[in-house]
């Protein structure tokens, strides 16, 4: 299938950068192509030793799970591969979790976002960086969407014995969350989960990085 674009389009076209990232990490832009709005995760401008590893393995992850992902509303749309370096998808208007004041998220955005995260479960995908709020975005029409599958796995490459651990870390990730930015809503039963998640010791690693799969470059 004709891609959308190509790097040859991007070079000679007009295109806003959301982020620069150092060492392992991507540089994201926004570029318009028509009436749809893209956004280039790009490992090429990294180091070539990182670009040709590290850079190529995260690009195949992130449009593997999108590709196995793709129709769940709030997932990134349409993924392709630029190349090798660089995997694309649709732009979502919207601000981070992190960035949106709790006022502004409505009484049903993590009832929304539980069903998105349940729905990849479905597919057998887990996402496993949840907790990070900049993973998350609130649209302009107030619904959320999960970003950045760099971290995730496809569980039908993974020990059946490990499922459930990988699975309880992305509930605990909408919980927690959940707790910090709408606490009203989120009823005893699901606070009883996420205490009950926390407590257990498979989970503590998860206050530094999730299994040392990526450098968070901001925080
Ligand atoms: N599909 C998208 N629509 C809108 N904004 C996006 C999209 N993908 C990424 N972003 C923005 O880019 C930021 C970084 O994206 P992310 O995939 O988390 O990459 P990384 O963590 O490697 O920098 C997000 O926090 C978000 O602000
Ligand atoms: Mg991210």
């Amino acid at each position: 299938m004709e891609k959308p674009f190509t790097r040859k389009d991007l070079a000679t076209g007009e295109f806003k950068i959301i982020s620069k990232g150092r060492w392992g990490n991507a540089d994201l832009y926004q570029f318009q192509r028509g009436q749809k709005i893209w956004v280039v995760k790009d490992f090429s401008p990294c180091p070539p030793f990182i670009r040709k590893t590290w850079g190529r393995f995260m690009v195949k992850r992130e449009f593997q799970a999108l590709q196995k992902l793709k129709g769940i509303k709030g997932i990134p749309a349409e993924p392709f591969l630029l190349d090798v370096y660089a995997v694309c998808y649709r732009f979502m208007p919207g601000t981070t979790l992190k960035e949106t004041p709790s006022e502004l998220i409505g009484d049903d955005y993590f009832f929304q976002f539980e069903n998105i995260v349940q729905m990849m479960h479905q597919q057998n995908m887990v996402h496993l960086d949840i907790r990070n709020q900049r993973n998350i975005l609130v649209t302009d029409d107030g619904e959320p969407a999960l970003l950045d599958f760099q971290s995730s796995l496809n569980l039908e490459n993974t020990p059946h014995a490990l499922h459930k651990i990988m699975k309880d870390i992305d509930i605990s990730g909408v919980y927690k969350n959940w707790s910090r930015k709408k606490p009203d809503s989120l009823d005893s039963g699901r606070r009883a989960h996420l205490e009950s998640l926390n407590k257990k010791r498979f989970l503590w690693f998860l206050k530094g990085y999730p299994l040392g799969t990526k450098t968070d470059r901001r925080s």
